[in-house]
């Protein structure tokens, strides 16, 4: 049988760099544990945009859609801010989210212990948190038309359209129920229900969703914006969050100092199951190219490599292995390594994106 296939779209700023390091591991586990992908790679973002004057080529759309698994590093930079909104680097992203139909967005936030008094908020609130967001990522305001900068009597006006059916929250819906069902069996749903009908949509089918297929869940809701000041005040109160497109983009950042740094949180965006009963799948760092640090080595990968072993977990069904990767990370962490993210007033062993890769490679080795 052939080997399954991945799919690399690296991108821009330090996308390819936070990437060469999962390659590493992707040549790791092929020559010591026998497990060998079909990789090639392709370009998104920027980089596209330089060779071929579109952020997303129909060919490398096509491949995508062919792939087992898509991972892609991050898009974007200062040098394509002037460019028309139809070809700057993120469309290229949102085009891949898109087609490919992958509406749930999986960020998880764990605070690994060796980074719990790192964190910006104190250790007892983030020591031992796991939560999970599941962020709804092919609709929303992010796509609802009417959209455009239009002219308005002598003045310019801006529209974006927050825009739910119903068919697409009960699937995201279902998804974060499924999750909570492997998880502590909690759910709590985020929207503006008080001010965007959008919202009370949004709240009505989650909760019908729940009562027909999920009644075994704790479902509880919650306003975006308490649900903001709940993730910094008690964010271990949370077990699944389940949220539309916009709330899920800002409340994952903010999940991302209950870690420590921007650079330690990874995501699976899934669509439905294809036709060999995996999901059509995109890995992807919840961070973006970085700009202010790329190129210079300092770029921490361990967002990517943990995106890499979400997508042993949920594309390949090597949860054994996907732990794996997951205990490297925490070894390495606790032995003190530390890009400059991560690095704090406790101090620790300073080392570069390729010093990370190494080290996680070589606790991976000490794990056979
Ligand atoms: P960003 O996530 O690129 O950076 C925010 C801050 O976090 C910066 O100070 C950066 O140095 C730091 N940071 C991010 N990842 C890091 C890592 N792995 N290691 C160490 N530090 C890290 O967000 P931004 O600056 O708002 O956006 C820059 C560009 O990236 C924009 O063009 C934006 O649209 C794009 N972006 C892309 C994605 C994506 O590709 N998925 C996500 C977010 C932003
Ligand atoms: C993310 C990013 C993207 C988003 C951009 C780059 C399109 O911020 O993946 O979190 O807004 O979804
Ligand atoms: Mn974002």
């Amino acid at each position: 049988m052939a080997n399954p296939s991945l799919l690399i779209l690296a991108g821009d700023g330090i996308g390819p760099e936070v990437m060469a390091e999962v390659k590493k591991l992707i040549r790791w586990f092929e020559a010591k544990r026998g497990i060998a992908f079909d990789v090639s790679d392709d370009l998104v973002g920027g980089a596209a945009y330089d060779k071929s004057g579109t952020p997303l080529t129909d060919e490398t759309m096509a491949r995508a859609q062919a792939a087992d698994a898509v991972l892609l590093g991050a898009v974007g930079g200062p040098k394509y801010d002037v460019l028309d909104f139809s070809v700057k680097p993120e469309r290229g992203l949102l085009r891949l989210r898109k087609e490919m139909d992958l509406y749930a967005n999986l960020r998880p936030a764990q605070c690994f212990d060796a980074l719990a008094d790192f964190s910006s908020l104190k250790r007892d609130i983030v020591a031992g948190l796991d939560i999970m967001i599941v962020r709804e990522l092919t609709s929303g305001v992010y796509f609802g038309e009417p959209r455009g900068i239009f002219t308005e009597g002598n003045e310019r006006v801006g529209i974006n359209t927050q825009r739910y059916t119903e068919s697409e929250i009960a699937r995201v819906a279902r998804s974060a129920f499924e999750l909570a069902r492997k998880r502590n069996g909690k759910v709590c749903s985020m929207e503006k229900a008080n001010v965007m009908e959008s919202g009370v949509l949004w709240r009505q089918v989650v909760q019908e969703v729940h009562d027909k297929e999920y009644p075994d869940i704790q479902l509880s809701h919650m306003y975006a914006d308490n649900g903001a000041m709940q993730l910094v005040r008690a964010p271990k109160q949370f077990d699944v969050i389940v949220t539309d497109n916009l709330f899920g983009d800002v409340l994952s950042d903010c999940a991302a100092m209950l870690t420590g740094s921007l650079g330690m949180l990874p995501s699976a965006s899934l669509g439905a199951p294809m036709a060999n009963g995996r999901p059509k799948a995109l890995y992807e760092p919840v961070h973006g190219s970085a700009p202010d640090i790329a190129g210079q080595g300092k770029a921490n990968p361990i967002a990517c490599i943990l995106s890499f072993a979400m997508a042993l977990r949920y594309s390949f069904d090597l949860g054994v292995e996907a732990a794996r990767v997951e205990q490297a990370v925490e070894k390495v962490l606790a032995d003190g390594l530390r890009t400059a993210d991560l690095m704090g007033p406790e101090g620790g062993v300073p080392v570069s994106t390729s010093g990370m890769g190494d080290a996680i490679l070589a606790a991976l080795d000490a794990s056979l």
